[in-house]
């Protein structure tokens, strides 16, 4: 059993090293309809959210943070990499924080 455990990690290990993919952040956002809800709280147009002057996010950690609450809120069992796409694509978008590491 260990070892089995052990061959999946080894398969799954390139996968979870690629780096984050704006575009690929950018579609999963669509196809998850992440923006649906956001509209309904601000009336306004999906990208009111993430401009708005009271916005949550003001940090790369905050932004990572958030994403991951909007990912369970949703219960869109997103993988983790998937994640870093969507912070990805949100910061190079809207945010521009200073990138991390
Ligand atoms: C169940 C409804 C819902 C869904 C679905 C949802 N969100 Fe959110 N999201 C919210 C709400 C509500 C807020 C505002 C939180 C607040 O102001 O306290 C928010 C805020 C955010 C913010 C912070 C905006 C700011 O203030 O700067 C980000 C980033 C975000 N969501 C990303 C996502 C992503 C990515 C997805 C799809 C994977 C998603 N959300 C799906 C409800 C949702």
């Amino acid at each position: 059993m260990k070892r089995i455990v052990a061959l999946l990690v080894l398969a799954l290990a390139p996968v979870a090293a690629a780096a984050a993919d704006v575009a690929e952040g950018r579609k999963l956002i669509e196809q998850n309809h992440c923006e649906t809800c956001h509209h309904n709280k601000t009336l306004g147009d999906a990208k009111a959210i993430y401009l708005r002057k009271d916005r949550r996010v003001t940090s790369m950690e905050k932004l990572v943070s958030q994403v991951s609450v909007c990912n369970s809120e949703l219960k869109l069992q997103l993988f983790p990499d998937d994640e870093e796409h969507i912070v990805a694509y949100l910061n190079d978008t809207y945010y521009h924080f200073p990138a991390k590491k």
